[in-house]
């Protein structure tokens, strides 16, 4: 697990932008085509709008996955698909049959079902998605994995419904298998209220986004100075 610490937030999503646009392009240079799974909440949005400016890409080449969907309409304020359509995906010339949204609209199971099969059939038996971005809660959950939950444990499906102490409860969410086949995995980090689930990580806690540790690929947490004001110097 690599951490790089950033004194101030422009120049950490300045960094994720380019660290984006490398990793987008050298899977198009590589296999055609880019295939990325975005972060819910509202941290990464300042990265979206970045990249709906200044992204050199081949937005044509890119498949757009969630880790992770509230189980709401896409039109619902808390929709993570509705956020960085706002953000990014309205704003960029990326053929809608490769925006891939989580129905979050339907019964928990159905929509999960429904994703998987999405998964398997765009992305392939290996599951190996070339980038996901991740955040993190308080309490080191990230996606839709929280604390002694049971889809920690889930080790043959990629994507399950979770009910959660969270609002809303119902999620949709990537499992480990799915997330640690990834080639790159980038935590986007920032806030003091992140500050212990950073140390709990950075420790070797088990927290759920300490567990994610990808079996072949590379995990980097983009961290601010509020967000890594734990951490030893
Ligand atoms: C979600 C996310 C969740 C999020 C963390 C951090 O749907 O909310 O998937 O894992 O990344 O809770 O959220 P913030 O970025 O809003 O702090």
């Amino acid at each position: 697990m690599k951490l790089v610490r950033f004194d101030a937030r422009e120049a950490l999503f300045a960094h994720a932008v380019e660290r984006f646009v490398r990793i987008g392009a050298e899977a198009i240079r590589e296999r055609g085509r880019f295939l990325v799974a975005l972060s819910g909440g509202k941290t990464p949005r300042p990265l979206y709008e970045r990249l709906a400016t200044s992204a050199e890409l081949d937005w044509a080449a890119v498949d757009v996955f969630w880790a992770d969907e509230r189980c709401v309409p896409p039109t619902d304020p808390r929709s993570n698909y509705r956020s960085a359509r706002e953000a990014l995906l309205d704003r960029v010339p990326i053929p809608a049959d490769r925006i891939h949204r989580i129905a979050g609209e339907l019964d928990p199971l159905a929509a999960a079902d429904a994703y998987e099969i999405e998964l398997r059939r765009v992305v392939g038996a290996d599951g190996r998605l070339d980038l996901i971005l991740l955040g993190i809660g308080a309490d080191g959950h990230t996606a839709s994995l929280f604390p002694r939950h049971q889809a920690l444990s889930e080790t043959d499906r990629w994507i399950v419904p979770v009910h959660a102490l969270a609002e809303p409860p119902w999620r949709i969410t990537m499992t480990l298998p799915l997330i640690n086949a990834a080639r790159h995995v980038l935590f986007l980090v920032t806030g003091a209220e992140k500050a212990d689930a950073v140390r709990a990580v950075e420790s070797g806690s088990p927290v759920p986004a300490g567990l994610v540790q990808p079996t072949d690929g590379t995990v980097t947490f983009l961290v601010d100075e509020e967000a890594a004001s734990l951490l030893m110097e």
